[in-house]
């Protein structure tokens, strides 16, 4: 069932060959004032004849490759312009006639443009200037018709260009920050070759969205469940305003697995409508449900579970029997998608929203979803226009498990063990290590992480060569020796959430009170079981920087800090030592669990 589109017709669609940049093509393309979507590469031409354009994204396949992602050829000639970009391009050469080969080492990283002939695509864009790319395969020969745009000194067809003016490629990635003139290379394919017109600009929308609210419901009520994330907290905003507290009600689920403060941070954004919002405390459930258990996914599970059978107990019970009433949910645009580059992010939101009674619901026509056409910096627009605080809007994001997936557990104890290269910890963590996730111990290395050691680099270069080892972390520092450490078996207790609900609080107040906190994406603080009797738990400090949380890059903390942070986390009861993770992801991934 379609849920309720709060958007224009889209002027352009972007085709995702499963690359990570899909959605960044499409968000660019609206940044320029023109409403885009994204669609699974193979929809048949006929429909999306209609759009203007049509932007083939970049993908980690080979287009010679058995069953790698295609689109339906009659793109190319249906009418709309149309864009490939790096994977895009390949694919546009190959189906029209071109050769694709295979490059002999790929070429990854910064280069310098040179511009062959005149085109609109181009136009206005100075030569020699930076492009960023990230391919193995390449271009070897052009399909009829087509001519060379531009190269690089080790690319000769990073653009080409049909002589009728309506088909293009490009090798290298204009969507991404280091193009240097990117922007305008988009803008030029969307106004100049596709005759866009502006129709799309985030902000002042409120209104409409308030309006389709109002036409949604009906006579009806909006019930909501809200988790103090920013989209349910401004898609339950848009709801109260729309419809006023009489008809919207909103109800936030404590599960014991939340941060510090949380709920009072939560009650607090809406204690002008406190008669129209609830707090359903659910911490004994949840925690009598997960005690004893250590397996990460059995948490997940577990978790997830209850969740479904609190939210459907709440559906059932409450409002939700009555015709009377809809329900209201905060998905955004990249969750309603099902494509190769989004599918983890769909698995983690669809089993919070996407269960059975919710599916009934929606079959009924009794869900709306206000921000399905919105990304995530267009929904903090929204929550701006709203009046809702920074606080809340510029939030790190933050697992629906919560802290239950940031406190490892141990089935038996294990000593440390010493190796050439540092400490092995006995501690096993998640990674992704080429398409598969992996399960393996961290090595510690005993220096302190200031940022002018720059100890990412020998991380990356430690995992590449050690086997068993998909995660590095430096000592900050410790009650005792590391030789002197061990892991004891543990699981999950109240105890243990408690302890690292205070770290994280510590890690988070510093970090906000320094500025340290706006500059990285998210920012996890992570107990694990290594100490000694007494202090039996560290704690590991794991700043990321991110576009998207599919890819991630350690980040170095200034020194006063961490040594301030370190210092008050080893006065907290239990802590034994304080850890830094080093670790990329790839080839880690950023949460332990
Ligand atoms: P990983 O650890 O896979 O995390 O590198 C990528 C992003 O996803 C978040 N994450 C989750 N979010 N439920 C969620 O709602 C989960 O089970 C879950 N696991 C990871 C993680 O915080 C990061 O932003």
């Amino acid at each position: 069932m379609d849920t309720l589109h709060y958007a224009p017709e889209p002027q352009i669609t972007v085709l995702d060959t499963g690359g990570q940049y899909c959605h960044l093509i499409a968000r660019k393309v609206r940044d320029l004032g023109v409403y885009s979507e994204v669609r699974p590469s193979e929809p048949p031409a006929a429909q999306i004849a209609s759009r203007k354009g049509i932007i083939i994204s970049g993908g980690p396949n080979s287009v010679y490759e058995e069953g790698s992602p295609t689109v339906d050829a009659g793109i190319f000639s249906s009418g709309p312009a149309v864009l490939g970009v790096c994977y895009g391009q390949q694919l546009m050469a190959r189906l029209l006639g071109g050769v694709v080969e295979k490059g002999e080492k790929g070429e990854f990283g910064l280069a310098l443009l040179d511009l062959e002939a005149p085109s609109l695509l181009f136009e206005g864009v100075a030569n020699h200037r930076q492009v960023w790319m990230s391919h193995r395969d390449a271009v070897r020969a052009l399909p009829d018709g087509f001519r060379i745009l531009a190269r690089t000194s080790t690319c000769a067809f990073a653009a080409m260009g049909h002589r009728d003016g309506r088909l293009y490629g490009v090798q290298f990635h204009p969507e991404v920050v280091h193009t240097h003139q990117g922007k305008e290379i988009l803008s030029n394919f969307l106004f100049r070759v596709c005759g866009c017109r502006k129709d799309w600009n985030p902000k002042h929308r409120a209104p409409l969205i308030e309006e389709k609210i109002r036409d949604a419901a009906g006579g009806r009520k909006v019930f909501f469940f809200v988790s103090g994330g920013v989209d349910s907290t401004v898609a339950f905003t848009l709801c109260l305003r729309a419809l006023g507290p009489e008809r919207a009600r909103g109800m936030y689920v404590d599960t014991g697995l939340m941060r510090e403060g949380e709920t009072e941070f939560v009650r607090d954004i809406f204690r002008g409508d406190a008669a129209s919002f609830a707090v359903l405390d659910a911490q004994e459930r949840f925690l009598g449900a997960l005690a004893g258990v250590r397996d990460p996914e059995e948490k997940r599970r577990i978790i997830g579970e209850e969740f479904v059978r609190v939210q459907e107990e709440a559906l059932e019970s409450g409002h939700l029997r009555d015709e009377g009433w809809i329900l209201g949910q905060g998905t955004i645009y990249p969750d309603t998608i099902e494509s190769g580059g989004t599918v983890k992010a769909a698995v983690i939101k669809t089993h919070h929203n996407r269960v059975p009674g919710i599916l009934r619901l929606m079959q009924a026509g009794r869900i709306v979803e206000p921000l399905s056409s919105l990304y995530k910096d267009e929904v903090r627009e929204v929550g701006r226009e709203l009046g809702l605080p920074a606080e809340l809007l510029d939030r790190h994001p933050f697992p629906g498990p919560g802290l239950a997936v940031r406190c490892l557990c141990a089935a038996s104890a294990e000593p440390v063990s010493q190796t050439a290269e540092g400490w092995l910890l006995p501690v096993r963590s998640v990674g992704v290590q080429g398409d598969s996730r992996s399960y393996a111990r961290v090595l510690c290395i005993d220096r302190f992480p200031s940022p002018e050691a720059n100890l990412q680099q020998a991380a990356t270069e430690l995992i590449n060569t050690l086997s068993g080892v998909n995660r590095v972390v430096a000592r900050v520092g410790g009650k005792v020796p590391i030789s002197g450490m061990q892991v004891a078996e543990t699981s999950l207790s109240a105890e243990r959430l408690g302890r690292l609900r205070r770290a994280d609080a510590i890690v988070r107040r510093l970090s906000q009170k320094s500025g340290f906190d706006r500059t990285v994406w998210q920012f996890p603080v992570i107990l694990i079981p290594l100490g000694r009797p007494g202090t039996p738990d560290s704690v590991v400090l794991r700043p990321v920087d991110s576009v998207d949380g599919m890819t991630a890059q350690s980040v170095a903390m200034p020194e006063v800090l961490l040594s301030a942070i370190g210092e008050e986390l080893l006065r907290l009861e239990g802590i034994c030592g304080v850890f830094y993770d080093l670790t990329h992801k790839p080839p880690g991934t950023i949460e332990w669990e």
